[in-house]
């Protein structure tokens, strides 16, 4: 029987591998590990990828939300408005930095933030929002800004799952005062091990990020010099040199996943499998094919005996999740169902049309079983 994993990050590194061997292997080599030259490039490459002014690479996608809202000294008192439909370390960042995340529903088509359920959580003490860009797709952000600039709150973008999504053509990472990237390599720009990006057109927000990232040294003092207890968060040369060589192929490899997601929607309209929606203004980049489906367990169950590997994102709620239970204020109802509906599909750059077809077929004839259609 034909297989189809949920993913195969080794193609994409295959492919990838020839363009970067010259560089990798030089770093090796030459014991060049720790900052310089390709992490320079990387990061003005992905700056200019993002529509920023600045890029800060660091270690991986949590400290790049934890020390953006350091930068912006969000701490102790303070609220962070966050979507409870989300990984944990969104909310994990914010109680890490001190302040106290005040978890939040999400509209039931998308599954996203929307502008009136921002507005709603703002109180007196809320001091950032942070907006995910889940799955690879966005809100409507004009609508969220007008919120945030009303409230005189910080909009920070979560945007570890959408590198180059778009909304109204501009891409998601410049539209807060900073976005926050994973370069975890399961994500849509993976490198060969944990890696992560600050995005930013503030330049103060950017050096004070990289400073704090870096023992709190500043770019022009001597080494053992420090303007403040910082912590060490810093890209690696080798990661860098990776995820510039990923980054070249990563329209390419959006464009297919955009494909793949497109025959997804034709081939499952009309099952009992329900599609979140995508804005007209927004460019999905579809780091996850997630569907919500009746009696999941089971229909996960009859795919694994058609040899398709599925994933689950994500099974329990931020606020239901034992460590973050005290911050709970209100039942979340749609981030409650969801948890128990999701279905995450294999979905990747290589994928052909023959697991597609594959995946449509047993996924409809599960969702039959289940419903007793
Ligand atoms: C929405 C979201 N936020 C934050 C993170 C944290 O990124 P990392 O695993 O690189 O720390 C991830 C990915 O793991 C994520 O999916």
């Amino acid at each position: 029987m034909l297989k189809v994993p949920f993913t195969d990050l080794g193609a994409m590194a295959r492919e990838t591998w020839p363009d970067i061997e010259i560089d990798f292997l030089d770093a090796v080599r030459n014991a060049r590990y720790v900052g310089g030259a390709p992490v320079e490039q990387f990061e003005q490459d992905f700056a200019r990828y993002c529509g920023t002014s600045h890029a800060v690479g660091v270690a991986n996608g949590t400290d790049a939300l934890q020390l953006t809202l350091q930068a912006l000294e969000v701490g102790a008192g303070d609220e962070v408005i966050v979507p409870s439909n989300t990984f944990i370390a969104t909310a994990a960042a914010v109680v890490r930095a001190g302040a106290v995340p005040v978890f939040v529903d999400v509209d039931p088509d998308s599954l996203l933030l929307t502008a009136e359920i921002v507005e709603a959580a703002v109180t007196p003490r809320t001091r950032a929002v942070m907006v995910v860009h889940l799955y690879g797709n966005m809100p409507d952000m004009d609508a969220i800004g007008a919120v945030t600039a009303r409230a005189g709150i910080h909009l920070v973008e979560d945007a570890a799952q959408a590198h180059g999504a778009e909304w109204q053509g501009r891409r998601a990472g410049s539209f807060g005062i900073a976005g926050c990237f994973s370069f975890y390599p399961g994500k849509n720009l993976g490198a060969f091990g944990d890696a992560g990006a600050v995005v930013t057109s503030d330049a103060g927000l950017a050096t004070r990020v990289r400073s704090l990232a870096n023992h709190g040294r500043s770019s022009g003092a001597a080494h053992y010099e420090h303007l403040f207890v910082g912590t060490n968060s810093r890209l690696d040369t080798l990661q860098a040199i990776a995820l510039s060589g990923k980054l070249a192929r990563n329209e390419e490899w959006t464009e297919a996943r955009i494909a793949l997601a497109t025959g997804y929607r034709d081939r499952l309209a009309g099952t009992a499998a329900r599609l979140t929606t995508v804005a007209a203004p927004a460019r999905h980049v579809y780091h996850l094919m997630v569907v919500r489906v009746p009696d999941r367990e089971r229909v996960q169950k009859l795919l694994a005996d058609r040899e398709v590997q599925t994933g689950v994102h994500y099974p329990v709620p931020c606020h239901q999740q034992p460590p973050l239970m005290r911050y709970a204020r209100t039942p979340l109802p749609v981030c409650e169902r969801a948890a128990g509906e999701q279905l995450s599909l294999p979905l990747f750059p290589h994928m052909t049309t023959e697991q597609l077809d594959h995946v449509c077929a047993a996924l409809t004839d599960a969702l039959n079983e289940v419903t007793g259609r």
